[in-house]
């Protein structure tokens, strides 16, 4: 069962003539017409969205104003990544992004896991983007409009019997009334679960309640991306600047209204609680990804691939940054953990109350356009996939008059739609930010394991070459002598073998550092994609073991398939071509 043939790899020539399908064999096939501006624009149109308009929130109320240095340490692990996708991207310059790559680094199998992991960052992904909208599209038919959404029909069964049971014993064990819970910081993001579960229609003791909003949403934007890739196109880079105006103002007219008292302690929480915001903050990031995707429609991918990705990636730090700043000087940090945080903390000056509303209007496009990024992203991953034959035939169909992958594009919507009704925000952002990190550590080691080969492919864009010989064992060392002296308590916990299983990520962590201290100190590895690697995978080792858990479960799941499926459909199977 384990032989070479997993390792076989889809070879570069291969790769270019499946790029140079026909029109009519690939329909998706554009002109070469993207430049670096073009890229960076097409970077914030996937990056902006549900992160800085809703995550950020939680991120903020666990991290307080600190959380900030969250979004910098995050930005240098995806500039990291961002390096080892441009460089990727020049030797294949193709669709299929991270699960095209690891076809030519590592071979079948992988590409594979990848590809199934990219599951997880796209159709997860847009789970949590469609929650966040619902959130925000919510408030504003609320606050607007005569109308008020029933809570039971805006939210997921499993928050509202929780958050139901928290305000329950609030009420029973501490006297409490619901006016007074509703302005306690603690407790009044409960509130709406409280009444969803209270008034859900009911099915003997089963109650309904379901998010009927994200489930509108994701059934819209899939008929729009069905309908075809062009005119969704233009509406995203409509969106673009929308957003972008929105934030700006939101940083501008929030700094007038900063109290710095909200920024001490600027880390209330200490290390622990920045960390708890982890897959929040980084889900911000997720999406300049996506922009090697288009390596083939640019006009010279090796020089403007690394620069547009560079340059969305540190224009959206910026914003992000002075956002994260702006909301924590304008509220106390407790009061962030909202699905709308901009839209609220507007909301609470009675002066900026017009203002919370076009913030609303605003997010309630913004984030539908990262959701068309990702509904389109999705099934051309599997369209990808399915002519490689790793994927049954129908997930390479395509529509007669819209030329888009219909079967795959259904498929999406569905696997998007139906996991609102039971998914809650939290698992989901977890989930979707560990599967992409996954993904992440991946593409890095590719990029290293690129470097080691006898003959490596031409590559048009090197990422910048820092020995890593001394480099990469001296800054665990480094880091080691951090952990003795300046954080003993949390180094003496950690090894003092409590809650073991909790501690396993971390574990790993420390042992996949060892290694590529070695390996580096043994190959001259170079640096950048080597801390890529690791931040990312530092990034994995903060979610809860129970997040690995269901991830390696869906792993799991994927192989079951390859090994049954996947493995003998592959076109390299039947000997199509060179192995
Ligand atoms: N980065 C994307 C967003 O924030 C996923 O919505």
């Amino acid at each position: 069962m384990f032989n070479k043939d997993l390792f076989r790899k889809k070879s570069i020539a291969q790769l270019t003539d499946d790029a140079t399908l026909t029109e009519h064999e690939n329909p998706d096939k554009l002109n070469k017409h993207l430049r670096a501006r073009d890229l960076t624009v097409l970077g914030i149109a996937a990056i902006i969205g549900a992160g800085i308009f809703s995550t950020i929130g939680k991120a903020s109320s666990m991290g307080g104003p600190g959380v900030i240095f969250l979004f910098i340490f995050t930005a240098l692990a995806c500039s990291f990544a961002a390096f080892a996708y441009a460089e990727f991207a020049s030797i294949v310059p193709v669709s299929g992004s991270a699960y095209t790559y690891s076809y030519v680094a590592f071979g079948e199998l992988f590409a594979w896991i990848i590809g199934w992991a990219l599951i997880m960052e796209y159709a997860i992904g847009n789970i949590t983007v469609a929650i966040s909208w619902s959130d925000y599209f919510t408030s504003l038919i609320n606050n607007t409009t005569p109308w008020h959404i029933p809570e039971w029909l805006t939210m997921d069964f499993k928050s509202a019997r929780n958050e139901f049971h928290t305000i329950q014993n609030q009420l029973i064990a501490n006297n409490a009334n619901l006016d007074a819970l509703s302005k306690n910081v603690d407790y009044a993001g409960s509130v709406d679960g409280y009444f969803a579960w209270l008034n859900a229609p009911r099915i003997g003791n089963f109650a309904i309640v379901f998010d009927l909003p994200a489930i509108l949403i994701t059934f819209l934007i899939t008929a729009l991306v069905y309908r075809g890739i062009k005119e969704s196109q233009r509406a995203t880079n409509a969106f673009v600047l929308i957003k972008v105006i929105v934030v700006i103002t939101v940083i501008i007219v929030g700094s007038f209204y900063v109290n710095t008292e909200n920024w001490d302690p600027f880390l209330p929480n200490g290390l622990s609680g920045l960390l708890g915001g982890v897959s929040s903050v980084f889900f911000a990031y997720i999406g300049f990804d996506a922009i090697s995707t288009t390596a083939e429609e640019c006009v010279n991918p090796q020089e403007d691939m690394p620069k547009g990705i560079m340059t969305s990636i540190i224009i959206c730090t910026i914003l992000y940054v002075l956002v994260a700043l702006v909301i924590t000087g304008m509220v106390s940090y407790k009061e962030l953990n909202v699905g709308d945080p901009l839209a609220y903390v507007f909301d609470k000056f009675s002066s900026l109350k017009w203002l919370s509303n076009v913030i609303a209007v605003s997010a309630v496009v913004a984030i539908a356009s990262v959701m068309i990024v990702y509904q389109l992203g999705q099934p051309r991953i599997w369209l990808t996939m399915s002519r490689d034959g790793l994927l049954p035939k129908a997930f390479s169909r395509i529509h007669p008059k819209f030329r888009t992958p219909s079967f795959a594009t259904i498929v999406t919507g569905l696997m998007v739609g139906i996991p609102t009704l039971f998914l809650d925000l939290s698992f989901v952002i977890d989930v979707c930010s560990l599967g992409t990190l996954f993904a992440f550590v991946l593409v890095c080691a590719g990029v290293l394991k690129l470097d080691a080969m006898e003959n490596p492919p031409a590559r048009k864009f090197k990422t910048p070459y820092l020995n890593g010989k001394f480099v990469v064992p001296i800054s665990f060392l480094i880091l080691l002598f951090c952990l003795f002296f300046y954080l003993p308590d949390w180094t003496n916990d950690f090894f003092s073998m409590n809650h073991f299983m909790e501690k396993i990520p971390m574990f790993i962590f420390f042992i996949l550092y060892i290694v590529v201290s070695v390996l580096s100190f043994k190959y001259s590895f170079s640096s950048i994609p080597v801390f890529g690697l690791l931040s990312c995978f530092y990034m994995m080792a903060q979610l809860h073991i129970t997040n690995w858990i269901w991830f390696s479960i869906w792993l799991i799941i994927g192989l079951i398939i390859y090994f049954t499926f996947s493995r003998y459909h592959s076109k390299l199977a039947v000997g199509n071509i060179t192995h």
